[in-house]
Parts: C-alpha cells; sequence; structure tokens
C-alpha cells in the first residue's frame, strides 16, 4: 500500500499529524504533498518541527491568491506528482482549497479518496468550507467520521455503505497525545505573565467575521467590553489573514492583547488556562471541549454542534456587547457533562486499519480497492 497525504494549511499539519506520525513509526510507504497554501514559519515549518514529522517530500508553493487562482495552481502541482507517485488512495483532511484540490485532482486521475473528518456539516453555504466539504464527500471512496451523526448526515446524501467508518476526530489523537505535556512544558504563561484562569482566549479568523472591516470593529467592541466587565485580559493569537486595518482596530481595545500566532503546545497551554475561550475556529470548538474548557463560539452555526450538546460551549451570533457578556454569565453557570465526543485519541488507528484492508495486496497505482465496498445508496 502506498498512500499520498495532501494538506496545505495550520489545522491539516495539526490533525493529520497522528496519522503522518504512524506511517513514520510503522513504515508505512507515503508521500506528502504541501500545497504550501500556508507557508509562514509559524503556520507551517514550526508544525512539523513539534511534531517532529519529516519535511514534505513536495512543495507546490501555491500561497495566497483567490480561491479560483490558488485552487488552480494546486490543481497543476498535484497532477504531475500524482502521475509520478501513483499512490493507491489520497488521503484529504477537512474542508480547506488544499482538500478540494488534493481530492479533485485524485478523483480525475482515478485514485481512490479518503476523506478525514468526512460527514460535517454547518448548512451555511456561505460559508467556502462547506462548500468544499460536500464536493469532497461527494468525490470520496472512503469517509472517515468523527462521531455517528456525521455518517447519519452522510447517509442522508445518499453516501453510506461499508466504506463509511465513524473513527474519532483525528485532532482528538493530537490534543490527548500532547494536552498534558503541553500543560507542563509550555513557557507560555511566564513570556505573557499569565495567571491560570484569569485570562480569556480568543482566536478569529472567518470570513464572515473579518472580511468586513465595520462588523470585525463591532465584534471587537463587544469582546473588550465583555473583558471589561470580567476584569480580564484577553490573549489573541493574530491568524496572518487579519491586515493592517484589523490591527489597527484593535489597537484601541484596553482589554486585548494581540500576539503572533503561537505553536501547538502554547496553543493547548493557553486553552487549558483561559477563564473562557472565545472562537471562530473549528477546530479549537473541538479543542476547548476535550480540555473541558468552556467556549464562546463567535459564530451563527457549527458544524460540530457536539461540544454545545455538552453545555460547555455556546453559538454566539451577535456583536452586541450586551449580548455576549450575558452568554459569557450563562456559560459559566451551565451545568456542563464534559464528555468528549470527539474521540479516543486512535482515530489515526482505526484508520489506518481501514486502508489496510483495502489495499492490502493491491498493486500499486492499479487504482483498484477491494471490490464491493463502494455503496451509495441511492443516486446522487
Ligand atoms: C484557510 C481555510 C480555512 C481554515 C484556515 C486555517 C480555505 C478556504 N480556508 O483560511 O478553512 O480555517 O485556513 O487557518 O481553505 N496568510 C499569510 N501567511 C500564511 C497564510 C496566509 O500571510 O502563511 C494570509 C494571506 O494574506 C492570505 C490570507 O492569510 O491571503 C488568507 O489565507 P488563506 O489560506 O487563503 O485562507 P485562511 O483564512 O488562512
Ligand atoms: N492553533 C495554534 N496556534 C494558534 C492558533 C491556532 O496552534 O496561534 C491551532 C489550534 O489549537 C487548532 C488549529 O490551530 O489545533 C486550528 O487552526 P485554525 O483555527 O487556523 O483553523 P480551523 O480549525 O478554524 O480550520
Amino acid at each position: 500500500m502506498h498512500l499520498a497525504f495532501v494538506l496545505g494549511t495550520r489545522p491539516e499539519i495539526i490533525k493529520l499529524s497522528s496519522l503522518l506520525a504512524a506511517c513514520v513509526r510503522e513504515g508505512v510507504p507515503y508521500t506528502l504533498i504541501h500545497t504550501n497554501q500556508h507557508y509562514d514559519a509559524a503556520m507551517d515549518s514550526r508544525f512539523f518541527e513539534e511534531f517532529e514529522l519529516p519535511a514534505a517530500e513536495f512543495n507546490l508553493g501555491a500561497g495566497s491568491a483567490s480561491a479560483g487562482i490558488q485552487l488552480g495552481r494546486m490543481l497543476l502541482g498535484i497532477q504531475p506528482v500524482l502521475e509520478r507517485v501513483k499512490p493507491d488512495c489520497v488521503i484529504v483532511q477537512g474542508d480547506t482549497n488544499s482538500a478540494l484540490a488534493g481530492g479533485l485532482a485524485a478523483s480525475k486521475a482515478g485514485i481512490a479518496v479518503a476523506h478525514v473528518e468526512a460527514g460535517l456539516r454547518s448548512f451555511d453555504k456561505r460559508m467556502p468550507e462547506e462548500n468544499n466539504r460536500i464536493l469532497l464527500d461527494h468525490l470520496s471512496q472512503f469517509w472517515f467520521c468523527p462521531s455517528s451523526l456525521q455518517a447519519e448526515l452522510l447517509a442522508r446524501e445518499g453516501i453510506q455503505g461499508t466504506n463509511v467508518h465513524v473513527v474519532g476526530n483525528t485532532g482528538s489523537d493530537a490534543v490527548l497525545h500532547y494536552g498534558g505535556h503541553a500543560q507542563q512544558h509550555s513557557g507560555i504563561y511566564t513570556a505573557l505573565s499569565l495567571k491560570p484562569d484569569k485570562y480569556l482566549l480568543l482566536t478569529c479568523h472567518r470570513p464572515s467575521n473579518t472580511d468586513d472591516p465595520s462588523y470585525f470593529a463591532q465584534l471587537m467592541h463587544a469582546v473588550d467590553c465583555l473583558a471589561e466587565a470580567l476584569d480580564q485580559d484577553v490573549i489573541f493569537p493574530v491568524h496572518p489573514r487579519l491586515d493592517q486595518r484589523h490591527m489597527d482596530t484593535l489597537k484601541s481595545k484596553r482589554r486585548i492583547r494581540t500576539i503572533e500566532p503561537v505553536g501547538y503546545l502554547d496553543m493547548l497551554a493557553l486553552m487549558q488556562g483561559a477563564a473562557l475561550v472565545l472562537t471562530d475556529s473549528g477546530g479549537m470548538q473541538e479543542e476547548a471541549c476535550i480540555l473541558r474548557r468552556r467556549c464562546l463560539i463567535l459564530r451563527a452555526n457549527t458544524e460540530r454542534p457536539e461540544s454545545l450538546e455538552t453545555g460547555g460551549a455556546a453559538l454566539v451570533p451577535s456583536v452586541d456587547a450586551v449580548a455576549l457578556i450575558e452568554a459569557a454569565r450563562a456559560l459559566t453557570r451551565a451545568t456542563v457533562t464534559w464528555s468528549n465526543p470527539f474521540g479516543d485519541g486512535q482515530a489515526y488507528r482505526r484508520i489506518l486499519d481501514v486502508l489496510h484492508g483495502a489495499f492490502e495486496g493491491s498493486m500499486p497505482g492499479n487504482g483498484s480497492w477491494r471490490s464491493g465496498q463502494v455503496e451509495l445508496s441511492q443516486p446522487l
């Protein structure tokens, strides 16, 4: 069996790290194709170092551009690599443009696509990620769902059968592996002079929150008011999507301390010490829940409703300061089950076992896997 991974952004590196590490450990032949959608060291190479992963064999240099151009560059780069390497299966994770490009290129080359974190739906087609994940699910041959909810959602779209697997989220693999280590060894509390439970943690990078400068300004004003009401500072590792205009808006916010993006261990430590996490990040919604931290989701909807069901997270669709403060107070009072709905840290094991079973004995690059495993219940 020869696997190819296509990734390009920070969360994909984090959420594919357990699978990549297992391939290295167990000698599973694989090829790593990096689109370089993210390329700053703080968004990219730092995570390979933290996870002690070999660098990508192919770097495509797609970089930043409008979505169509970015996707085009990625496809141009991926296609010849797949022709050369002839993997049995291309693995992509999540819902980024890089994942979509990996899936599309493989599909056009007649190579099986395995979608890790399949079946998530926000039901909000204004999100670029929602369109990407729907397209990916409909061109995949293996679906690795975090929980049975996603398998049900796939079934509603006609995707079901023995290649839909509920395996947990590979994000859990990373959190459960590194969480304890992070809290003991991260120097971030000292570096930022933080006391546990005495600060709020914020991340904000979704287009819905950042593309409209006036909306972003109102949101940051509300966060600043919440921090004032709680008498706590806000630590905000800033995503590079935010530009000078955003930074100018943030300058006037007394309680918001902006910092460069942090490494994964520092982020896990920051989350574990935060009185409250405020975020529009997909991965951080899951991580806050796994780490048992209350989380205000700065969005009107989520493709990860599991954390809402624990009582430990709430959606805040409003930029109104009073509404945000009330939501924070309600969340602080809420009874939380703190069950971890995102997996037991072994998602990578289940995924590799499935792929081993499917491709055992297959001739590399012949585009075939065990017959009878792909079942679509009805025409798409
Ligand atoms: C992308 C994903 C999003 C994911 C996020 C993770 C898509 C459609 N979006 O959004 O789902 O949540 O990554 O962080 O794939 N930039 C840099 N340096 C970098 C990377 C980006 O300066 O290393 C800046 C550039 O100005 C770029 C902007 O960030 O134009 C946006 O980057 P892009 O990768 O297009 O989208 P993200 O917002 O990062
Ligand atoms: N993260 C990090 N440093 C940061 C911000 C986030 O290591 O400064 C991690 C975070 O813990 C999570 C992942 O990056 O594992 C989430 O990435 P992001 O929010 O960019 O993308 P999303 O999950 O929204 O797609």
